[in-house]
């Protein structure tokens, strides 16, 4: 395949979005619609450069996470052949097609987009326009036919009329363009329409007069749906996540309520596991063989070894989880939190930036921050690590084998040493020695300073 120059525009604001973010920094299943758009152009060009006006540093910022692109600026929104024309130095300095994607179609498909430029390049055309049919067009432009077959004009939303609003042919708004011809067609473009914008689509009058003109059309309807208000977010929202949730199934992961249960793009999950409805998973999650998810969980970049279980109702954030530990029901394990094998952390348990050695259970009530558990230790219920004293987070540590009874509370810094064991209701301050017992409240008045 040729080698293509692929711009995107995302200058406009889209003031339909109703928000104070430019619309292409709204979020598709946890991915910026900007996010979703760079990466399907870095994956079939050789070079992106992206139309930049409305927030124009958040946006380029944005998109540099999830790939490469130039940026080139728009200063007034003057209308999408404009916004092409800022390109124009990199449209000059290239000779296969140039590709044109907006920031507010994030659906697309590389196959889609494989076939507009291979359909391009097979009959050297000058413009190759990318259609569809939709049952409702409002909103975009229609595309009118001669009896030839051949495209007439696009007239869009803004200038059509009653008989042109009804046609269901659609401008899909993703076209590939000889670059020569794109370059000349630019320079030709006027404003004399509704909007007094200077439309893209308009270079094809230009551009038909010196090498064919071709419409494509694709069954593909998902693909071209742009975003222009919340509703079309949430439409979006609801096709890329059944698109997740079958990728996952046709895998091996068994989904109970796939309408009712919620994966982002970047999640990974090992083939025989089961996620019960409810469920939420975010981020960089990665799931194991044979693990559990139970209903109404949420797992934002959570890694969790294999047949790990997390019942009913528990989150678990930037935390990893190895084989064979259950987690839950109603346990919050957040960020630096990191448990080993064969552990158990029952219900209404906190974990923050804490280590548990294999093997040891926190069962019931506890809360667990900035400590080292050893292995094989056992948290009464009610446990309470008292990690900040107003000012400063200070650590716990216990080594192997600790029993701690219930209700204790653990006023860090302190450690329990190997095999020790604290009498229920304990208050412990100090450190305790290794083979040891300690029990008893040790609160004495103190004059404050
Ligand atoms: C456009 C097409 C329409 C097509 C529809 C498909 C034109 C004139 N119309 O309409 O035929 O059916 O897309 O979704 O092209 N942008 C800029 N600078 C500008 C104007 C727009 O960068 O000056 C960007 C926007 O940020 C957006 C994209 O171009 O990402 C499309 O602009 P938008 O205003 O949404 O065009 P539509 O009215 O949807
Ligand atoms: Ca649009």
């Amino acid at each position: 395949m040729a080698e293509v120059l692929t711009i995107i525009l995302a200058a406009g604001e889209g003031t339909r979005m109703n928000s104070k973010r430019n619309k292409v920094l709204h979020e598709l299943t946890g991915k910026p619609l900007i996010g979703h758009v760079v990466e399907l152009a870095n994956e079939i060009s050789r070079q992106t450069v992206c139309v930049i006006g409305h927030q124009a540093e958040m946006v380029k910022e944005t998109m540099l996470n999830y790939g490469t692109a130039e940026f080139v600026y728009q200063e007034n929104q003057l209308g999408t052949g404009h916004a092409v024309l800022q390109a124009r130095e990199y449209i000059s300095s290239h000779q296969g097609p140039v590709l044109i994607l907006y920031g507010d179609t994030p659906l697309m498909s590389q196959e889609t987009i494989s076939r507009l430029i291979a359909g391009h390049g097979e009959k050297n055309a000058g413009m190759t326009i990318l259609t569809a049919e939709l049952d409702d067009p409002a909103g975009y432009g229609r595309i009118v036919r001669k009896d030839t077959g051949e495209i007439e004009k696009i007239v869009e939303e803004h200038d059509t009329d009653d008989k042109t609003a009804q046609i269901k042919e659609v401008n899909s708004g993703i076209y590939c363009f000889s670059s020569k011809l794109l370059l000349k067609s630019l320079a030709q473009l006027e404003n004399d329409n509704n909007q007094g914008e200077y439309y893209l689509p308009e270079t094809m009058h230009y551009i038909a007069k010196k090498a064919p003109l071709l419409p494509l059309f694709t069954e593909r309807t998902e693909d071209i749906l742009g975003i222009n208000d919340r509703r079309d977010l949430a439409q979006a929202e609801r096709i890329l996540q059944r698109r997740i949730i079958n990728e996952h199934l046709d895998k091996g992961v068994t989904i109970k309520d796939p309408t009712r249960t919620y994966i982002e793009a970047g999640v990974k999950i090992a083939p025989d596991v089961t996620i019960y409805p409810g469920s939420y998973l975010r981020g960089e999650t990665r799931i194991g063989r044979d693990s559990i998810i139970g209903s109404n969980c949420q797992l934002k970049n959570a890694v969790l070894s294999a047949g790990v279980e997390v019942r009913q109702g528990s989150i678990i954030m930037d935390s990893e989880v190895d084989s064979a530990t259950t987690v839950g029901p109603y346990a919050y394990l957040r960020p630096g939190t990191k448990i080993a094998k064969s552990c158990r952390i029952g219900n209404f348990v906190e974990l923050k930036k804490s280590q548990v050695g294999e093997g040891s259970k926190v069962p019931h009530l506890s809360y667990v921050g900035d400590a080292n558990l050893g292995r094989n230790c056992n948290i009464g219920a009610g446990t309470i690590f008292a990690n900040y004293d107003g000012e400063k987070k200070h650590q716990t540590s216990l080594a192997d084998n600790v029993f701690i009874g219930s209700n204790t509370t653990l006023v860090a810094p302190v450690k329990v040493g190997k095999n020790s064991s604290t009498g229920a209701g304990s208050v412990v301050t100090k450190d305790v020695e290794k083979n040891s017992v300690v029990l008893g409240v040790p609160a004495r008045f103190y004059k404050k300073k």
